[in-house]
């Protein structure tokens, strides 16, 4: 390539290109490169030797530091998901959907912490003050000494903070509307972004304040633009929620504070967000023990146990190719599943279309549920419920073993705190500790699952699929 000449660089991935594409050859983003100016190889190395900026300071790492204290937000589950509270001097960034709640959540926090005698600054780009003020008064947090602009100017920001000793919290809602007159582009665009969030992550590390940016998600659910600001930001929550349910889950992704996919629970009243202290009865609540097809599944969210209920719905198909569909779960997963009660288990499901749905609108990431959808798909199939009292959870592999998965005790103890006296969970490894009182079925293989049900799984599975042939 010609010295000088200008290289498209992907703004997702990074992978440069001489000529533009609408799409990036490496990580397949569509609209992704951007035109930069290229340099030369080794002429950065030439320039920074030229460069009369003083050296840089070596030190050793055994220096003994201050470790400097946390603040609390005012909100123990805000706290559990940002790892124990505030650590002055660093940036969050709270991405989620418009309208879930941030706005909210933010505004609780920020009176929370003024209450508490923290100096706590809430900037919003997005609302005028009067609306600031209608949402305070709705949640009852008006009388509180939170100082509020309506601005989008980070230089007027600066301004504004400059004088006075720096906040202990500094909430920008939202970095998207935010502009910096150094950069020639429109608000929200991924320089502009980049640009303000930058400047705002190195106020926080010189002047000590914990500041916080909301991000908006793009349709793919990135916090816009390209993951451009969460390699900047110390910690990157994200608040979720089911859509009709009123719980919102703040997830944590990112953390350099604490441990990465803790989460906190919080419920959406007509007074704001509350707390949910013990998650696992809002999940459990409104469950028919009784029906066929659902099993209750002992998950783990981050350090934290938590019990869902999986349900499973198996009907014959009217279709040639029978529909599978799967709220809250990996579809992959659910077809892997089906496969090896197939294969493994004598149990057909060619002719059903399978729906699975986790209760109360949660999304479950981990494997160790694998147990428990099956146990609700060979329920659905049998036509009879699982034992009311019984959790479930293991990995299941192709092989059809049930494999061992982690914080066994944590979950048993959340079963047993729920009042259930029974689980299903792997066969391998250490037996765990025993609640009183608990039964504990350890399964080597799916096969062993419940097994009359299975039984009866079977075999209603082949009547359907004998009528089948006989049509
Ligand atoms: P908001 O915090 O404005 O969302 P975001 O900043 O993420 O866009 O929340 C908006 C929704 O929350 C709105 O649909 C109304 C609802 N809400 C309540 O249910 N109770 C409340 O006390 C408040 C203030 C809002
Ligand atoms: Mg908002």
């Amino acid at each position: 390539m010609a010295k000088g000449a200008a290289v498209f660089v992907c703004q997702a991935c990074g992978a440069a290109a001489s000529k533009w594409a609408g799409r990036c050859a490496d990580c397949g983003g569509w609209n992704t490169l951007a035109q930069e100016a290229a340099s030369a190889p080794g002429s950065a190395l030439a320039a920074a030797r030229k460069s009369k900026a003083p050296a840089a300071a070596f030190e050793t790492l055994a220096a003994r530091e201050e470790e400097r204290a946390r603040f609390t937000s005012g909100m123990p589950e805000f706290d559990r998901a940002i790892g124990g509270g505030f650590t002055p001097g660093s940036a969050i960034l709270v991405g989620g959907d418009p309208g879930i709640g941030k706005s909210t959540l933010l505004m609780q926090i920020a009176a929370a912490a003024a209450d508490a005698g923290r100096a706590a600054v809430y900037v919003s780009g997005e609302e005028a003050t009067q609306q600031l003020r209608l949402r305070a008064a709705r949640l009852g947090v008006d009388k509180s000494p939170v100082r509020v602009a309506a601005e989008t100017g980070v230089a007027a920001i600066f301004a504004a903070l400059d004088g006075a000793p720096p906040p202990d919290l500094l909430i920008i809602d939202s970095i998207q509307t935010l502009w910096s007159d150094v950069i020639d582009s429109a608000p929200g665009t991924v320089s502009q972004v980049r640009a303000s969030a930058q400047a705002l992550v190195s106020y926080a590390k010189k002047r000590g304040s914990a500041v916080i940016l909301v991000g908006h998600v793009t349709k793919d659910g990135q916090i816009a633009g390209p993951k451009v600001i969460e390699h900047m930001v110390d910690t990157v929550l994200y608040f979720d929620g089911g859509d009709a349910q009123d719980f919102r889950l703040l997830r944590a992704m990112k953390n350099r504070f604490g441990p990465a996919n803790e989460i906190g629970v919080f419920e959406m009243r007509g007074d704001g967000l509350r707390g949910v202290a013990n998650p696992s009865e809002l999940f459990l609540s409104g469950r028919e023990a009784n029906a066929p097809g659902a099993a209750v599944f002992a998950g783990v969210e981050g350090s934290r146990p938590l019990l869902v209920e999986i349900q499973a719905l198996v009907a014959p198909s009217p279709f040639a190719a029978p529909r599978r569909a799967a709220v809250g779960w990996d579809l992959t997963r659910l077809a892997m599943i089906l496969a090896v009660l197939d294969a493994r288990c004598g149990v057909r499901l060619g002719q059903h279309d399978v729906y699975l749905n986790v209760a109360g609108g949660l999304k479950i990431a981990e494997p160790a549920a694998d147990l428990a959808v099956a146990a609700a798909l060979i329920s659905a199939i049998a036509g009879e419920p699982l034992p009311p009292t019984c959790v479930y959870f293991g990995e299941v592999s192709l092989s059809g073993a049930v494999r061992q998965v982690g914080q066994t005790a944590l979950r048993l103890k959340e079963a047993a705190k729920l009042g259930f006296n029974a689980a299903v969970i792997p066969g391998a490894g250490d037996a765990p500790p025993a609640e009183k009182g608990f039964k504990l079925s350890r399964i080597k293989t799916l096969r062993e699952l419940e097994p009359h049900l299975m039984r009866a799984a079977v075999k209603r599975s082949r009547e359907r699929a004998a009528d089948d042939r006989l049509e």
